[in-house]
């Protein structure tokens, strides 16, 4: 019977609602062929809240899960005939004398192996235990039960994960839900969600966490807060992820109630010193601190004409008698910065601010360096900080949540990236500086370093709103293990995980994830150009007029004839000789720049030919078709898995997926045509603005609705909407269908405010053919917006529908709230047609 049920959980999986994660221990086919599974774990001295313990319990769990058997439990030596044997070198040495491994195992590094009669899984230190436990289950739950034998140590000693909760309960940039840290000013009392996340973060093997936004606020450092973090620190140890947090560099004065918080004031020191003091007496091992200063408004020791390298090392005095660091980012700029001076970048910033400081940190701050030089765009070169700093430790940040890359509500697997960073030479001293091993310490012969990951977790079940970002996050702790993995490979693990063993689930969500940065580069903003959003807004929905024009520095400096950033020596900013030689020469020269970069460093007509023979601007227009082409081949691949994914995900992945091919158009129609207004050149194909299978809603007959410019143009289909003539009033747009009878899909392009839910009727000659709501703020998590814009800007599709020349179409709109049941217009798509 035991068996019959096996087998029934194997062919009908339980709706899903992600927490799980790759966790979820699911029974493997074949696993009966798994005849050496010991019948005891043996942890070795382990305490309830040791890591150790923690590792027995989950190899328990995991083994029942995945081969449907219950192994006893044992604290202490073996005295089964055979066991899983889980604990640290030393205490294995104790219980059993020798072990050969001892030497190769550096910290957090653990050994597994499952070839003698025993599974050995030995870490150097509790939590590396914890790391070997997690990677044989990953190994049983794929199916991977050949024996083995092996070391695995970490690339860096840093692999932490950043979070940007504020105290009251947002997340700024996070798209899943509120803070599951804190509420109203205060740390929650619940921290089992806490960890919950702890244990998904020790499965990759990442290792600290800090848990409020880099903008922070002084108000964590209260005794009743302090007290808070000690509980969240209390909830994570058993999973071996120690606890830091971000500060306020003006806290001595905001909060302390100092006069000043300038950091060579030795009153400041003290302050410092003591609240750092009381923090370790709480959490005794603290990761440390995380701080952005002098930074789009925050306070730092600029104010007082300090270095920065000063107020690091403020930190650094206080965090180190407790073996804490401190992470100082390098993301330091003036966000002030006249576009007309042809020479500014805030590109060069990070390098200007911290070269003639290299050598002068303390040997406990890490340079916390985001993987580009401006801010996480969909496409940028390394900073050129990695290969600057030889004196000094660093570590890359990278961005998990994808604040400019779709937030989650369009798919892009973000693996392919940051591999492409982590691999690239920066040919420091003409030699091998893979960035990677710049990171790690090696290359410069660092003490410290590794990875920030931005992950902005929420309440929400998935973790970060889209089921398949989740392979994001996995990808991270893999590439900050181990940065030699490849990202396809990484996502198939993942996707055993997650998933299950289905060759078709597996082909299609590999081939989607892998086409999916390309598409989303293709549609967003492609050669180098940036993520074409709305740096002043949401960054969600497109609108390139933002770029340029303020002191931001996001500049592409597109006009009449031209776009891009020279960003070389001998002509424009500079930033290309902040590389070194070799790769300054590269990006100095166009004829060696990729193409992915053209615009990044060189400002050229919009006629300039590409390698691949296309001008710029016949690039951007086929790009932006084939990008968003790209996106709704998601939709059929998807929907073909029905049946192969329980439900709820599968539901769940579908409605993003329907919601991104949508909001491809979106982007794709607003960004050719926005270049194509400002080049005046035509698309060679005669695409932009010339969709013949639409009908606009301006031109319809309208009752209780009036038409609306909607700004930026681009935005709307013909630059106009229709929105009720009143709040919370009903409006009819009608008209006579003017297409051929037949069968289409038709799509209905409308706005999805925040502040109202409208109701909405399409029909044909008074036929319903579908209704819906605008209330997609409660089932997307992306930052919404108040306006009819390229954010608000959504697509809803009634496939199959019949339809006679002449018929009435109808759409009845219900404004609710702020929303004036806006609409831009209505598709009939023949089978096969994208418009
Ligand atoms: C980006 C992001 C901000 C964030 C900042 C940072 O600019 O939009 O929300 O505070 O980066 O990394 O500090």
């Amino acid at each position: 019977m035991r068996s019959l049920l096996f087998l029934l959980a194997l062919g009908f999986a339980a709706a899903e609602d992600g927490s799980a994660a790759w966790l979820r221990y699911a029974p493997v086919p074949g696993a009966s062929n798994y005849r050496s599974l010991p019948s005891a774990i043996v942890a070795l001295n382990s305490s309830t809240s040791s890591p150790v313990f923690v590792a027995s319990q989950e190899l328990q769990k995991g083994v029942k899960g995945i081969l449907g058997k219950q192994l006893s439990l044992a604290n202490g030596t073996n005295k089964a005939s055979s066991s899983i044997i889980v604990g640290t070198a030393d205490a294995y040495k104790e219980a059993y004398g020798n072990f050969d491994e001892a030497d190769e195992l550096e910290d957090d590094g653990y050994f597994l192996s499952t070839k003698g009669k025993n599974v050995m899984i030995i870490g150097q230190n509790p939590r590396g235990a914890l790391y070997g436990a997690f990677e044989y289950l990953s190994r049983l739950g794929q199916g991977k039960f050949s024996p083995v034998s092996y070391v695995s140590n970490p690339h860096a000693p840093i692999r932490w994960v950043n979070e940007w909760n504020n105290m009251d309960g947002s997340i700024e940039r996070g798209y899943a839900g509120l803070s599951f840290f804190f509420r109203n000013g205060l740390v929650v009392e619940n921290v089992t969600r806490a960890a919950e996340y702890a244990r998904i973060l020790a499965s990759l093997g990442i290792n600290g966490i800090i848990i409020n936004n880099v903008n922070a606020n002084a108000t964590l450092l209260s005794t009743r807060n302090i007290d808070g973090i000690g509980r969240i620190a209390d909830a994570m140890r058993p999973y071996g992820v120690q606890v830091g947090i971000s500060l306020n560099f003006a806290s001595p004065q905001t909060f302390g109630g100092l006069s000043t918080f300038d950091p060579l004031n030795p009153a400041v020191d003290a302050w410092w010193a003591n609240i750092t003091d009381q923090i370790y007496k709480r959490v005794p091992d603290m990761a440390g601190y995380l701080v952005k200063a002098n930074s789009e408004g925050q306070p730092g020791p600029l104010t007082y004409n300090r270095t920065l390298a000063d107020g690091a090392n403020m930190f650094a005095r206080a965090a180190k008698p407790h073996r804490g660091v401190v992470m100082f980012r390098a993301f330091v700029y003036d966000n002030h910065i006249n576009e007309s001076n042809w020479k500014n970048d805030r590109a060069n910033a990070a390098v200007e601010f911290f070269k003639d400081l290299d050598g002068k940190f303390d040997e406990n701050v890490v340079v916390q360096i985001k993987f580009g030089p401006i801010d996480f765009q969909v496409r940028e070169p390394p900073s050129p900080l990695f290969s600057t700093l030889r004196n000094t430790s660093t570590a890359v940040e990278l961005q998990v949540q994808p604040e400019y890359l779709g937030q989650n509500c369009h798919l892009v697997y973000l693996a392919p990236q940051w591999k492409e960073i982590l691999e690239f030479d920066m040919r420091a001293d003409n030699k091998g500086s893979k960035v990677k091993d710049i990171i790690s310490g090696e290359r410069f012969k660092r003490p410290l370093g590794g990875s920030a990951g931005v992950v902005n977790v929420g309440t929400n079940a998935t973790w970060l709103g889209h089921h398949l970002s989740m392979s994001n996050l996995y990808a991270y702790g893999q590439l900050a293990w181990d940065p030699s993995q490849e990202p396809d490979e990484i996502l198939q693990d993942w996707i055993r995980l997650t998933f299950g063993f289905d060759r078709h689930v597996m082909n299609t969500i590999v081939d989607m994830s892998m086409k999916s940065w390309p598409a989303y580069e293709n549609y967003s903003g492609n050669l180098g150009i940036q993520t074409l959003t709305d740096i002043l807004y949401t960054h969600f929905g497109p609108n390139p007029a933002t770029q340029d024009g303020n002191g931001w520095g996001q500049w592409t400096r597109a006009d009449g004839f031209s776009v891009g950033m020279d960003r070389t020596a001998k002509n424009g900013t500079g930033n290309a000789g902040q590389y070194a030689p070799a790769i300054a020469q590269m990006f100095e020269n166009i004829d060696t720049t990729p193409d992915n970069l053209l615009l990044w460093f060189h400002h050229v007509n919009y006629t300039h030919p590409l390698k691949s023979g296309k001008t710029v601007i016949q690039h951007f227009y086929d790009a932006h078709y084939e990008g968003a082409a790209t996106a709704q081949t998601f939709v059929p691949m998807w929907e073909a898995l029905k049946g192969k994914i329980d439900d709820q995900r599968f539901n769940e992945v579908l409605f993003r997926q329907v919601f991104q091919a949508g909001h491809s158009l979106v982007w794709r129609d607003a960004i050719s045509r926005f270049y194509h207004n400002k080049s005046g050149i035509a698309d060679r194909h005669n695409r932009v603005d010339n969709y013949r299978y639409r009908i606009e809603a301006e031109k319809m007959t309208l009752d209780g609705y009036k038409t609306y410019a909607v700004s930026p143009f681009h935005t709307a289909s013909g630059s106009m909407a229709i929105i009720t003539t009143s709040n919370n009033s009903v409006g009819t747009a009608t008209t006579t269908i003017p297409f051929s009878s037949g069968t289409y899909n038709v799509a209905v392009n409308y706005f999805d405010l925040i502040g109202g839910k409208s109701k909405y009727e399409l029909s044909i000659n008074n036929r319903t053919i579908g209704t819906w709501s605008g209330d997609l703020e409660d089932k997307l998590g992306h930052a919404p917006s108040i306006y009819l814009d390229g954010h608000s800007a959504t697509r809803i599709t009634f496939k199959d529908i019949k339809v006679n020349k002449g018929d009435t179409l109808k759409i009845v709109g219900t404004a609710n709230g702020i929303e004036p049941a806006p609409v831009d217009y209505v598709s009939f798509l023949p089978h096969g047609i994208i418009d």
